[in-house]
């Protein structure tokens, strides 16, 4: 047994209190559009995480990227099929919100971009209805608010110009319906979605100070989900720690050890885990029995069908 284990230590998320400072990460497993009793199983299977934000889920049919047998929060049915994995995920006593993802595959013209913020609310909206506690904005990867945030991915011609504003506007505009948000930033980001991510890249400065102009305005949010450097780094948290006083996950390589140091430490208020919970549902009990993981065979990431995912 973990004694005095930071990582297991209760915390409050405004007004959400959780158990433990276990997060599991958005994960993508393409089990289909509209989610079913295996996505009920594969979410109430791991409600004992501190709390649980589910895989990237689009807003509306435009938002929709190269990735097949994702689930999104526009139709009805999807929405019915939402209610059944919240309920059960509360029923199991956990807690659980939802990641907003638009995939940004083709530039947007201005009446576009506020249909899309429109569409990034009446997805908000439903996934209030479907029971979710709130929503993670993905403004992380090669998607559509990263392709406006980070300068190794800005190649638009929309009629925005590179910058924040489209990130805040779609914050304001979902916390204007009266949603939890939080929302998920990555720097340190190297792929473009044709190149293949560089463990060794360093970002410039000027994408740092960028980042960094960024943090200090997000003060109204639930958290800030940061997915640090491709090669582990502890202290490049440090970074955003002063910068942002609110709730900060970290991610990307964590385990039990490091997850602990950086909560310990006060670098984070959570760590978020994504390939651990996908091996090992029961992660918060291993880790609080100090029990060796499993690992996840990447086979099985997006196949589809029970096996590899439940
Ligand atoms: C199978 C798989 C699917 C993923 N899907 C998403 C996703 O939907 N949204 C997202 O922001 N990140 C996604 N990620 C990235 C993870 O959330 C996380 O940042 C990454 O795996 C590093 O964390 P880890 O070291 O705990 O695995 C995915 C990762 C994997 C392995």
């Amino acid at each position: 047994m973990s004694q005095g284990s930071a990582l297991l230590r209760p915390v409050t998320l405004g007004d959400l209190v959780l158990p433990n400072r276990v997060v599991m990460a958005p994960t993508t497993r393409c089990r289909g559009c509209v989610p079913s009793e295996l996505h009920a199983l594969h979410y109430a299977r791991r409600a004992a995480a501190g709390l649980i934000i589910a895989e990237g889920t689009w807003i509306s049919p435009q938002a929709i990227g190269a990735y097949p047998n994702v689930p999104g929060l526009f139709a009805e049915e999807q929405v019915s099929g939402w209610r059944r994995v919240t309920d059960l995920v509360h029923a199991l006593g956990g807690r659980i919100m939802v990641q907003l993802w638009h995939a940004g595959a083709t530039p947007l013209t201005l009446p576009e971009i506020t249909a899309t913020i429109a569409d990034y609310c009446t997805a908000a909206r439903n996934a209030r209805r479907a029971g979710f506690d709130g929503v993670e904005i993905a403004a992380n990867g090669t998607y559509l608010i990263a392709q406006f945030l980070n300068p190794r991915l800005i190649r638009r011609t929309d009629a925005y110009r590179a910058g924040p504003r489209l990130l805040l506007d779609v914050l304001d505009a979902v916390l204007g319906t009266g949603c939890r948000v939080g929302v998920r930033l990555s720097p340190y980001w190297t792929a473009t979605d044709s190149t293949p991510a560089c463990p060794d890249y360093v970002p410039d400065e000027e994408t740092l100070s960028r980042y960094d102009d960024l943090v200090r305005r997000l003060d109204s949010l639930a958290y800030l989900h940061l997915r640090g450097p491709t090669r582990f780094d502890l202290d490049a948290f440090t970074r955003y720690r002063k910068l942002f006083d609110g709730f900060l996950i970290a991610n990307n390589g964590f385990g039990r050890e490091s997850a602990e140091a950086a909560v310990e430490s006060g670098l984070a208020d959570a760590v978020s885990f994504a390939r651990h919970f996908i091996a090992n549902p029961d992660l918060v009990t291993r880790f609080a029995l100090d029990q060796e993981l499993s690992v996840a065979d990447k086979a099985f990431n997006y196949t589809g069908g029970p096996a590899g995912y439940v």
